[in-house]
């Protein structure tokens, strides 16, 4: 149970929904990658399952990893609640071991790897998913640079997120972006306004470090994938674009 007064809802999980639910402009690729391959997915870094969900509603198997056991809850409760099926685990995408299975592609939206702290974390996750990766078997993962398309004579655009839940409103507005030694501070301001009108406000800072996809294709190369051409997902109103780095498994 979350801090939020008398919300029936985990903090991690109501934020993360605001935050990151609505996104949608990057589901047509990743559903592009998963029609190309036979075999179950891995979605790295699932959350509450933005992705896994509209992956295994369109047919494909799916184990979704997340380490926070909140989001790996909620999204296992999503999923029973929709009667799908999917294999929802808690779990370090850095030092994972999921035994003998393995998987055609393997996908980090959203900004996964920015969030694995230096290049020694995401060096052994590109060795973790490796080793779960079938021969041929091809990771795509999405990199942001948060300051892109940003004018430099303006801090951020001012587009909360908002979302309503059982009469609770939630809103979540960036409010700075900072650079920081190697990585981007996204500065945000949360309100909960609960049924009764109470208000309630926090300060969340998330900490994305800076990848440059030709920095991680090199470090995948040498750690025995072949680099795919790149693709990219475009902006929109309230989200900046990505490049998708594609590795394939050889
Ligand atoms: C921006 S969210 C993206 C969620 C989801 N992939 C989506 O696109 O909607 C990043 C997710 O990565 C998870 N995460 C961060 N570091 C992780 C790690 N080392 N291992 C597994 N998951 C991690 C976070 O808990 C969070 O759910």
């Amino acid at each position: 149970m979350g801090g939020l007064n008398r919300l029936p809802l985990d903090d991690a999980v109501v934020w993360h929904d605001v935050e990151c639910a609505a996104y949608e402009a990057d589901l047509a690729l990743w559903e592009r990658l998963a029609a190309k391959r036979p075999g179950p997915v891995l979605d790295l870094g699932a959350g509450t399952g933005r992705v896994a969900l509209h992956l295994i509603e369109r047919g494909h198997a799916v184990t979704a990893l997340d380490s926070d056991p909140a989001l790996v809850g909620a999204l296992a409760t999503r999923a029973r609640g929709r009667g799908l099926r999917l294999t929802a685990l808690t779990a370090d995408i850095r030092s994972f071991d999921l035994g003998e299975r393995r998987f055609g592609l393997a996908v980090a939206p959203m900004q996964v790897f920015q969030l694995l702290g230096s290049s020694a974390g995401r060096e052994a996750a590109l060795a973790a998913v490796h080793a779960h990766l079938e021969h041929g078997g091809v990771l795509a993962i999405a990199l942001a640079d948060p300051f892109e398309g940003v004018p430099a004579e303006v801090a951020l655009p001012p587009l909360p997120d908002i979302r309503e839940q059982d009469g609770w409103v939630f809103q979540s507005t960036p409010v700075g972006l900072r650079s920081v030694a190697g990585a981007t501070n996204i500065e945000r301001v949360r309100h909960a306004v609960a049924p009764d009108g109470a208000l309630h406000e926090s300060i969340a800072v998330i900490r994305l470090d800076v990848v440059r996809p030709a920095e991680l294709e090199r470090a995948a190369a040498a750690l025995g994938y072949r680099v795919l051409a790149r693709e990219q997902v475009p902006e929109t109103e309230a989200y900046v674009g990505s490049a998708v780095v594609k590795l394939e498994a050889t």
